[in-house]
């Protein structure tokens, strides 16, 4: 939940920390911090409460080092305050933390005992005060034995004050990556933060520590058996990092889905020849996802949580559909505690942009432990939960920053799509010709969103009608009620708004209630099999006032008296309506967080990766 850096080599590290941090700033901005080696070889400590900005203004010019640690906040224990805000120091001891000490009560009453006392409300303090109380002189072995007495997740990384120029660190739980480069070393939470000094770059195991050098990193297990550091190269590089002109991330991000979907979808696609004929079909052998993975399934399970569960339920609508076989779709943070029925034929499908959410990787080792079948749907590459997965399913959308996610949505609707479809094709439920036909509307998709994008003037026009809203409600069936959840996330997330999305038939029982003038509906009606039902449910609202935003298709009759405004989606198959759908929904919300005049890239309260449970 927070952000993480580490540097030491011959820039300065100040600048390469606020630097760093500011990428690294959609994980957490409520307070940030850095600890550096200065001349003396003292180490001296700058933090703030507020983002990085703030922190950049707190930094004398004339701060001279080569070798620090910087951090940006997301409270988790301890309030917002300069107190609670990293680094910490206790005795030799200066550490930056991202991840949560279970025990740390326990470890701060024992500590308080020899005397240390915290001055911070944080876990991570406890954790500084533990290290200092092992170490004489040799950092592995108090590492070592500091791990063997938390319990949690942590990324540290940290600097005694008698190794001047050395940079330890550790994970377990939380990520870290690293690279060496002409610069020197470098560690922080994310890729992004080390790619305007190296595309390659390698993950920190679990449970294994580096020592970094302005020459180099050297890696040992907790035993100090050496380990190799095994590189990777990104395939982006610096400007998909950046807003390239656009005036947040959300909205860049949204105007990349459709290269975003082509990365998702076209490595996947190959010639399949049946008879004289070729048909284009979905293919995962450079994934290593073999057939035999969807075949003899007697379930699956989709776990998820927030935007990526809501992928999940285009997905369990897709599945059920083709397969015809149970899915359920469970929030991460509950499937635990429901004591799942799983075992060799049930199929548990994890869906991560990150690929680090704590309570998704939890599910992920449930699943794995009681023996069946895994398959992530992953944004990050080498994140935890692509690596810890069975199988691992890359969406390849490139960075997301901003906290509300887009194209990470839209990339997971397209790995859903994929999956069912070879899925089906694997088990005899489509012939090749149905597969191919489906795959060409997928495809289709692409140009689909570009002219979606288009009605982004319009989509603001309607967005003002929401900025004094106080309530909303989205509503739509099957598909539509899938993308109603994340329509309404979307929109409350960034603008502030309360908004629920309701299955459209359900709302006449109970919820009806809440829907006067005051309380603006926006009803999808994507779906022909229920439009009529659907505009049933639309009359409904309207007599009792709403003022509704219809998102339909161009051939759906429905009366002008029944919206104050229409959207219509570009030509496309029933099934495939929700991804410009989707568009609009993102854009709506984006445009009223702005109109709104609020931070759209980073809403209050919230940080992008959610790494604690
Ligand atoms: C998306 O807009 C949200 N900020 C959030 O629900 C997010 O999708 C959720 O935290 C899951 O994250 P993940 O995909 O990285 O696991």
């Amino acid at each position: 939940m927070c952000g993480i850096i580490g540097f030491t080599g011959v820039k300065n590290a100040a600048k390469v920390l606020l630097e760093g941090l500011s990428e690294l700033e959609y994980r957490g901005y409520d307070s940030a911090g850095i600890a550096c080696f200065t001349g003396d070889n003292t180490i001296t400590t700058i933090k703030t409460v507020g983002k990085v900005a703030s922190l950049n203004a707190c930094i004398p010019p004339e701060l001279e080092s080569s070798c620090g640690i910087g951090h940006t906040r997301w409270a988790t224990h301890g309030g917002v305050s300069k107190q609670n805000a990293h680094p910490h120091t206790c005795g030799k001891v200066t550490l930056i933390h991202n991840g949560i000490i279970e025990n740390y009560l326990a470890l701060r009453d024992e500590l308080s005992q020899s005397g240390r006392q915290p001055v911070s409300q944080t876990d991570s303090e406890i954790a500084a005060m533990l290290i200092d109380s092992l170490y004489q002189g040799d950092a592995l072995t108090a590492i070592r034995e500091a791990a063997a007495r938390l319990t949690g997740a942590y990324a540290f990384c940290i600097l005694f004050s008698d190794q001047p120029g050395t940079i330890y660190c550790i994970r377990k739980g939380s990520p870290l990556v690293a690279c060496h480069c002409e610069s020197g070393s470098i560690i922080a939470s994310d890729m992004v933060a080390l790619l305007r000094y190296s595309k390659d770059y390698f993950v920190l195991e679990e449970n294994h520590v580096a020592r970094m050098t302005a020459d180099g990193i050297s890696l040992c297990d907790l035993y100090g058996n050496p380990a190799v550091p095994d590189y990777q190269t990104v395939t982006w590089d610096t400007s998909s990092a950046q807003k390239n002109g656009f005036k947040h991330y959300m909205e860049k991000e949204i105007h990349e889905q459709p290269e975003a979907l082509s990365r998702t979808i076209m490595p996947r696609l190959i010639k399949y020849q049946e008879n004289d004929t070729y048909y284009t079909l979905p293919d995962f052998a450079a994934d290593n996802i073999p057939d035999t993975l969807f075949r003899g399934l007697s379930r699956i399970i989709i776990t998820a949580c927030g935007t990526a569960m809501h992928a999940g339920m285009m997905g369990k609508i897709l599945f059920e559909r083709l397969l015809r076989i149970p899915v359920t779709v469970d929030i991460a943070s509950e499937f635990r505690y429901q004591n799942p029925i799983l075992d060799q034929n049930t199929l548990v499908i994890t869906v991560s942009q990150s690929g680090e959410t704590a309570d998704t990787l939890a599910a992920l080792r449930l699943a794995k432990t009681a023996g069946a079948r895994t398959l992530s749907i992953v944004n990050v590459k080498g994140s935890s939960i692509a690596r810890e997965s069975g199988y691992v399913f890359y969406t390849h959308a490139g960075p997301e920053i901003a906290v509300a996610s887009t194209k990470a949505y839209t990339s997971q609707l397209a790995a859903f799509y994929l999956i069912a479809f070879r899925a089906a094709f694997a088990n005899k439920k489509f012939s090749a010709q149905e597969c191919s036909l489906n795959m060409e509307r997928l495809l289709s998709v692409i140009p689909a969103l570009h002219k979606i994008l288009e009605a982004k003037e319009y989509t603001q026009e309607i967005s003002r009608h929401l900025t004094k809203a106080t309530d909303l409600f989205f509503i739509g069936r099957s598909m539509d009620y899938a993308l109603s959840c994340e329509g309404s996330i979307k929109l409350k997330e960034i603008s502030y708004i309360h908004s629920e999305a309701y299955a459209a038939g359900e709302l006449k029982h109970g919820t009806l209630s809440l829907v006067t003038a005051d309380v603006p509906v926006i009803a999808l009606a994507t779906q022909h099999d229920v439009l009529s039902k659907m505009i049933s449910n639309i009359k409904e609202v309207r007599a009792r006032g709403a003022f509704v935003i219809l998102v339909t298709v161009k051939d759906a009759v429905i009366e002008e008296s029944l919206y104050d405004y229409r959207i219509d989606l570009p030509d496309s198959d029933d099934w495939f309506a929700v991804f410009p759908a989707a568009v609009v929904l993102q854009l709506i919300a984006y445009h009223t967080s702005y109109l709104r005049g609020l931070d759209v890239d980073q809403p209050r309260n919230l940080a992008k990766s959610v790494t604690v449970e």
